[in-house]
């Protein structure tokens, strides 16, 4: 058996920890500019969460249930990094957008802030559409001048420039599964 695991960059525990702080950062943001929406409050405002499919959704999932807001989502297919790149190929949206998205307060969920070109896309896509505001959420970033030179608003973790995969992230459709952030050896990225 090959070993494909390299190093544990982010354990499990660490990222439950982080996501769960994130989810009460965005929830006092949102309180702050948008109101009280929590499901428990009586009015008819409410977010909308644009997670990018397909890196997003376990952070979604996750963060989502710390999330105790009024919300709808409204998942995105975006694709940069077709098979087994490890480099953005420029992006593509693959998916119908919402058409409008008037007096929408938008938050753009993602995995991983690379070059920033997906975020730039997207969040470009949703203001030409409408929303009131867009916000954007990562929980990761790569530790580089593209990328920390994008406007992002929550970000759960700074990391240094390595491909990673793990907690919704692929290399070539594979690893999402694992629950740890990780980098793959030599042998498992052929
Ligand atoms: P960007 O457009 O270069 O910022 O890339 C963002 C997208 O590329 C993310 O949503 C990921 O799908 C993918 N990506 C960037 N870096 C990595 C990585 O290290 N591992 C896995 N996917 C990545
Ligand atoms: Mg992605």
């Amino acid at each position: 058996m090959p070993k494909r695991i390299e190093r544990v960059l982010l354990d499990r525990e660490t990222i439950a920890r982080r996501v769960e702080e994130l989810a009460h950062e965005i929830a006092e943001d949102v309180t702050r500019h948008v109101g009280d929406i929590h499901v428990h409050s009586d009015n008819s405002k409410s977010i909308t969460l644009v997670p990018l499919l397909t890196g997003s959704v376990i952070f979604l999932a996750d963060l989502i249930r710390h999330l105790p807001l009024m919300m709808r989502i409204r998942m995105l297919a975006v694709s940069s990094y077709p098979g087994k790149s490890t480099e953005s190929q420029g992006v593509t949206i693959e998916s119908a957008l919402p058409d409008d998205l008037s007096d929408q307060h938008v938050i753009i969920i993602d995995d991983i802030l690379d070059s920033g070109r997906t975020l730039a896309a997207v969040r470009q896509t949703l203001v030409a559409r409408g929303a009131a505001s867009v916000k954007a959420c990562v929980l990761l970033r790569k530790m580089l001048p593209t990328a920390l030179s994008v406007p992002v608003d929550y970000v759960g973790f700074d990391i240094e420039d390595a491909f990673v995969v793990g907690y919704g992230l692929d290399y070539d459709g594979y690893y999402r599964n694992l629950p740890d952030v990780v980098t793959l050896t030599q042998e498992a990225m052929v």
